[in-house]
Protein backbone atom coordinates (compact mmCIF):
# COMPACT_ATOMS: atom_id res chain seq x y z
CA UNK A 1 0.00 0.00 0.00
CA UNK A 2 2.98 2.41 -0.73
CA UNK A 3 1.00 4.54 -3.14
CA UNK A 4 -1.42 5.43 -1.03
CA UNK A 5 0.58 6.38 2.01
CA UNK A 6 2.28 8.44 -0.19
CA UNK A 7 -0.16 9.99 -1.58
CA UNK A 8 -1.68 10.70 1.69
CA UNK A 9 1.77 12.37 2.48
CA UNK A 10 1.61 14.08 -0.55
CA UNK A 11 -1.78 16.16 -0.09
CA UNK A 12 -0.93 18.43 2.21
CA UNK A 13 2.14 19.37 -0.15
CA UNK A 14 -0.58 20.49 -2.63
CA UNK A 15 -2.41 23.39 -0.14
CA UNK A 16 1.39 24.50 0.85
CA UNK A 17 2.79 24.46 -2.63
CA UNK A 18 0.47 27.65 -4.27
CA UNK A 19 1.01 29.11 -0.44
CA UNK A 20 4.81 28.77 -0.97
CA UNK A 21 5.06 30.18 -4.45
CA UNK A 22 2.34 33.10 -3.64
CA UNK A 23 5.16 34.24 -1.33
CA UNK A 24 7.53 34.00 -3.67
CA UNK A 25 5.95 35.77 -5.78
CA UNK A 26 5.14 38.76 -3.38
CA UNK A 27 8.70 39.25 -1.95
CA UNK A 28 10.04 39.40 -5.74
CA UNK A 29 7.60 42.16 -6.21
CA UNK A 30 8.46 43.63 -2.82
CA UNK A 31 12.75 43.83 -3.70
CA UNK A 32 12.55 47.09 -5.49
CA UNK A 33 14.76 48.88 -3.97
CA UNK A 34 15.06 53.04 -3.02
CA UNK A 35 18.30 54.43 -5.09
CA UNK A 36 18.06 51.80 -7.73
CA UNK A 37 20.00 53.36 -10.93
CA UNK A 38 21.03 56.38 -8.78
CA UNK A 39 23.99 58.23 -8.59
CA UNK A 40 25.95 57.56 -5.18
CA UNK A 41 25.79 61.44 -4.41
CA UNK A 42 21.71 61.34 -4.48
CA UNK A 43 20.77 58.41 -2.39
CA UNK A 44 20.03 59.70 0.74
CA UNK A 45 18.04 61.87 -0.94
CA UNK A 46 16.40 59.00 -2.60
CA UNK A 47 16.03 57.19 0.47
CA UNK A 48 14.68 60.25 2.29
CA UNK A 49 12.06 60.43 -0.30
CA UNK A 50 10.72 56.73 0.46
CA UNK A 51 10.54 57.55 3.80
CA UNK A 52 8.81 61.17 3.81
CA UNK A 53 7.22 61.85 0.45
CA UNK A 54 6.55 58.03 -0.93
CA UNK A 55 3.18 57.72 0.90
CA UNK A 56 1.57 60.57 -1.44
CA UNK A 57 4.30 60.55 -4.52
CA UNK A 58 4.96 58.12 -7.02
CA UNK A 59 8.42 58.04 -8.10
CA UNK A 60 10.07 55.08 -9.25
CA UNK A 61 13.80 55.61 -8.75
CA UNK A 62 12.53 55.47 -4.86
CA UNK A 63 10.16 52.89 -4.93
CA UNK A 64 6.99 54.55 -4.12
CA UNK A 65 3.96 54.54 -5.56
CA UNK A 66 1.70 56.88 -3.45
CA UNK A 67 0.32 58.78 -6.01
CA UNK A 68 -3.33 58.08 -7.52
CA UNK A 69 -2.94 55.14 -10.48
CA UNK A 70 -6.62 55.59 -10.93
CA UNK A 71 -8.88 58.02 -10.90
CA UNK A 72 -11.91 56.43 -9.29
CA UNK A 73 -9.67 55.24 -6.16
CA UNK A 74 -7.55 58.88 -5.71
CA UNK A 75 -7.74 60.21 -2.29
CA UNK A 76 -7.29 64.07 -1.55
CA UNK A 77 -3.52 63.75 -0.46
CA UNK A 78 -2.10 61.86 -3.51
CA UNK A 79 0.55 63.84 -4.55
CA UNK A 80 1.71 64.24 -8.25
CA UNK A 81 3.59 60.96 -9.88
CA UNK A 82 6.86 62.13 -10.66
CA UNK A 83 7.72 59.43 -12.96
CA UNK A 84 5.93 61.72 -15.11
CA UNK A 85 5.79 65.22 -13.04
CA UNK A 86 9.29 67.13 -14.02
CA UNK A 87 10.68 69.27 -11.26
CA UNK A 88 13.03 71.42 -12.82
CA UNK A 89 14.54 73.47 -10.37
CA UNK A 90 15.74 73.00 -6.87
CA UNK A 91 14.04 76.87 -5.68
CA UNK A 92 10.71 75.44 -7.08
CA UNK A 93 11.03 72.28 -5.00
CA UNK A 94 12.42 74.05 -1.76
CA UNK A 95 9.19 76.16 -1.74
CA UNK A 96 7.09 73.59 -2.30
CA UNK A 97 9.04 71.82 0.76
CA UNK A 98 8.35 74.92 2.59
CA UNK A 99 5.41 75.90 1.49
CA UNK A 100 3.17 72.22 1.46
CA UNK A 101 2.81 71.78 -2.05
CA UNK A 102 2.27 74.85 -4.24
CA UNK A 103 -1.19 75.46 -3.17
CA UNK A 104 -0.49 74.53 0.70
CA UNK A 105 -3.65 72.77 1.12
CA UNK A 106 -2.73 69.38 1.39
CA UNK A 107 0.98 68.54 1.63
CA UNK A 108 2.34 69.13 4.90
CA UNK A 109 5.13 71.46 5.64
CA UNK A 110 8.69 71.41 6.39
CA UNK A 111 8.69 67.53 6.54
CA UNK A 112 11.62 67.56 5.90
CA UNK A 113 14.12 70.48 6.29
CA UNK A 114 17.95 71.93 6.06
CA UNK A 115 19.98 69.35 4.50
CA UNK A 116 18.09 67.01 4.42
CA UNK A 117 15.14 69.33 2.57
CA UNK A 118 18.15 70.18 -0.11
CA UNK A 119 19.43 66.24 -0.14
CA UNK A 120 15.56 65.58 -1.48
CA UNK A 121 15.29 68.75 -3.39
CA UNK A 122 18.21 67.56 -5.80
CA UNK A 123 17.14 64.58 -5.97
CA UNK A 124 13.49 64.42 -6.91
CA UNK A 125 15.19 67.67 -9.91
CA UNK A 126 17.50 64.92 -10.78
CA UNK A 127 15.40 61.80 -11.09
CA UNK A 128 11.63 63.24 -11.53
CA UNK A 129 10.09 63.50 -15.06
CA UNK A 130 12.02 60.43 -16.28
CA UNK A 131 8.74 58.73 -17.93
CA UNK A 132 7.40 61.98 -19.08
CA UNK A 133 6.84 62.23 -22.92
CA UNK A 134 9.59 64.53 -24.39
CA UNK A 135 7.27 67.97 -24.99
CA UNK A 136 8.51 70.79 -23.99
CA UNK A 137 4.82 71.86 -22.20
CA UNK A 138 4.30 72.69 -18.52
CA UNK A 139 4.92 69.69 -16.69
CA UNK A 140 6.39 67.76 -19.62
CA UNK A 141 9.35 65.87 -19.73
CA UNK A 142 11.76 68.79 -20.80
CA UNK A 143 12.94 72.19 -18.64
CA UNK A 144 14.21 75.25 -20.77
CA UNK A 145 17.13 75.37 -21.02
CA UNK A 146 20.02 75.54 -18.13
CA UNK A 147 17.27 74.83 -15.14
CA UNK A 148 17.31 71.43 -15.65
CA UNK A 149 20.93 70.34 -13.76
CA UNK A 150 20.67 69.95 -9.86
CA UNK A 151 23.80 71.61 -9.04
CA UNK A 152 23.04 75.43 -9.88
CA UNK A 153 19.47 76.32 -8.21
CA UNK A 154 20.36 75.58 -4.69
CA UNK A 155 19.18 78.26 -2.01
CA UNK A 156 19.96 76.13 1.28
CA UNK A 157 18.05 77.73 4.09
CA UNK A 158 17.52 80.98 2.08
C1 LIG B 1 0.41 63.84 2.80
C2 LIG B 1 0.77 63.67 1.43
C3 LIG B 1 2.07 64.27 0.92
C4 LIG B 1 3.34 64.09 1.40
C5 LIG B 1 3.78 63.26 2.59
C6 LIG B 1 4.22 64.81 0.51
N1 LIG B 1 3.48 65.42 -0.47
FE1 LIG B 1 4.19 66.60 -1.97
N2 LIG B 1 2.31 67.03 -2.56
C7 LIG B 1 1.18 66.45 -2.06
C8 LIG B 1 0.03 66.97 -2.78
C9 LIG B 1 -1.42 66.56 -2.55
C10 LIG B 1 0.52 67.88 -3.72
C11 LIG B 1 -0.26 68.68 -4.80
C12 LIG B 1 -1.17 69.70 -4.23
C13 LIG B 1 -0.49 70.94 -3.83
O1 LIG B 1 0.50 71.36 -4.44
O2 LIG B 1 -1.00 71.54 -2.86
C14 LIG B 1 1.97 67.91 -3.55
C15 LIG B 1 2.81 68.69 -4.29
C16 LIG B 1 4.20 68.59 -4.27
C17 LIG B 1 5.09 69.35 -5.12
C18 LIG B 1 4.66 70.33 -6.19
C19 LIG B 1 4.41 69.52 -7.42
C20 LIG B 1 3.95 70.29 -8.60
O3 LIG B 1 4.76 70.45 -9.53
O4 LIG B 1 2.80 70.72 -8.62
C21 LIG B 1 6.35 68.94 -4.83
C22 LIG B 1 7.66 69.41 -5.49
C23 LIG B 1 6.26 67.98 -3.76
N3 LIG B 1 4.94 67.79 -3.44
C24 LIG B 1 7.33 67.33 -3.19
C25 LIG B 1 7.24 66.53 -2.06
C26 LIG B 1 8.39 65.99 -1.36
C27 LIG B 1 9.84 66.13 -1.82
C28 LIG B 1 7.91 65.32 -0.27
C29 LIG B 1 8.69 64.63 0.83
C30 LIG B 1 9.64 65.43 1.56
C31 LIG B 1 6.46 65.43 -0.30
N4 LIG B 1 6.10 66.16 -1.39
C32 LIG B 1 5.60 64.85 0.63
C33 LIG B 1 1.09 65.53 -1.03
C34 LIG B 1 2.17 65.12 -0.26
Amino acid sequence: MIPAVMARLARPLLFVLPALLLALGATACGTQKAGTGVDHADQGGAHLFQQRCGGCHTLSFAATHGSASNISTRERTDGPNFNYRKECTLTRVLYALRNGGFSGAIMPQNIVVGPDAVAVAKFVVKYSGRQAPKVNTPGGGVCSSGTSSAGGQATPGG
